[in-house]
């Protein structure tokens, strides 16, 4: 029997474990991944803590996976031994259902979530459904493909399916590891960046990243700050504060859209003659394409900041994203 490490959460609120599980074998659509990264998302909290019904226990938590296929099931064609490629959220769908007989998989009503309902990343062996399997191109090294599986994909299909155009005011509110992507991804699409953060401490970092505003929202009102540049087009909320994208959302201007990306469930409120007045909006984003957002990164030559860990010190790298400290993607990279 051969063993790999992983890491595992037993129950809703346990620790994170380090284990030795038996390395699974792949079924007939399925196909086995030796890891080499896997990015450290805010959404890895949902295992960690169980913020939602359904989730399989013991789980192993990550779904911003990049590793090489290791083997591969009797139906699985598109795939071969040796390949680099990753996975992302969308664990799998069910070919069956309205959504899928229509082409629309990412809703499908049987979707399975990487690191949910499948084990994830946090392993040095995982097994994926070979039709949600990407192919990582040589340009990345695996270590920074990785965090463009969730981050990535989310930030650039949120801005890229928004309204904004070319030099309108995009402001990216939480400089985490989906915000700093998104900075970057704004400024190579030519939108005005404005970065809100708390804090003076994400300024110069923020500049790095290439943005032409900072507003540090400890010390002034972000939604006044936004209006004196002009109103923004888009908002694109990645921080877990809905208090503060709530106080935001006066910063839009007219036809500016606030975009939801991040999972917090808290009440959001917003004055409905503001809505009206100059036809803003507020709307969520899930997901976004993979593909695009890798071969836009290779284009513009944009890497995430990483911080990376050994797979043994998974639970110090989460705590540090938990409490707003990593610079600014933790990630995962297995010694093998
Ligand atoms: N829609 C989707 O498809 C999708 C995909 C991935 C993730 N998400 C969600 O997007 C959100 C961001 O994910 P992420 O991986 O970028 O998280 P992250 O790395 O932890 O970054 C979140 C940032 O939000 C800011 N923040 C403001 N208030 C906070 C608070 N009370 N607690 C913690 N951070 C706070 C911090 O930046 P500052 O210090 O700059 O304020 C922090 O760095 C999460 O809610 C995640 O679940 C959604
Ligand atoms: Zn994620």
């Amino acid at each position: 029997m051969k063993l790999m490490r992983a890491i595992q959460i037993k129950s809703p609120g346990a620790d994170f474990e380090l284990v030795q599980k038996e390395i699974p074998e792949p079924k007939n659509n399925e196909v086995l991944i030796k890891v080499e990264a896997c990015g450290i998302c805010h959404g890895d909290a949902i295992a960690k803590e169980g913020h939602m019904p359904g989730i399989k226990y013991p789980i192993i938590p990550g779904h911003e996976v990049v590793g090489i296929v290791d083997k591969t099931g009797s139906d699985v064609t598109a795939w071969k031994t040796g390949q680099r490629v990753g996975v992302g959220w969308h664990g799998g769908h069910c070919f069956q259902c309205h959504a899928c007989r229509n082409g629309n998989f990412g809703a499908c009503e049987k979707s399975l979530t990487t690191g949910l309902h499948l084990d994830g990343g946090y392993a040095e062996y995982m097994i994926a459904r070979h039709e949600v399997i990407v192919s990582i191109p040589e340009e990345l090294t695996s270590v920074n493909a990785a965090p463009i599986l969730c981050a990535g994909r989310t930030t650039f299909g949120a801005l890229k399916d928004s309204n904004a155009r070319g030099g309108d005011l995009v402001a990216i509110h939480g400089l985490g590891g989906l915000g700093h992507l998104a900075v970057q991804y704004a400024v190579k699409m030519g939108f005005k960046t404005v970065v809100l953060s708390r804090g003076k401490e994400k300024e110069k970092l923020s500049y790095r990243l290439g943005a032409h505003f900072y507003i540090d929202t400890d010390a002034s009102d972000g939604a006044k700050e936004l209006t004196k540049l002009g109103g923004a087009r888009v908002i694109l909320c990645t921080a877990p504060n809905i208090k503060e994208v709530s106080a935001l959302v006066p910063g839009l201007g007219r036809n500016g859209q606030a975009i939801i990306i991040t999972g917090a469930s808290d009440m959001l409120q917003v004055p409905a003659s503001l809505m009206l007045g100059g036809q803003r909006s507020v709307r969520g984003y899930v997901s976004g394409n993979i593909e695009e957002a890798i071969n836009f990164s290779i284009l513009t030559k944009i890497t995430p900041m990483i911080e990376v860990f050994p797979l043994e010190k998974a639970a110090e790298a989460f705590e540090k994203m938990m409490t707003a400290k990593v610079h600014f993607r933790a990630v995962l990279k297995m010694g093998h």
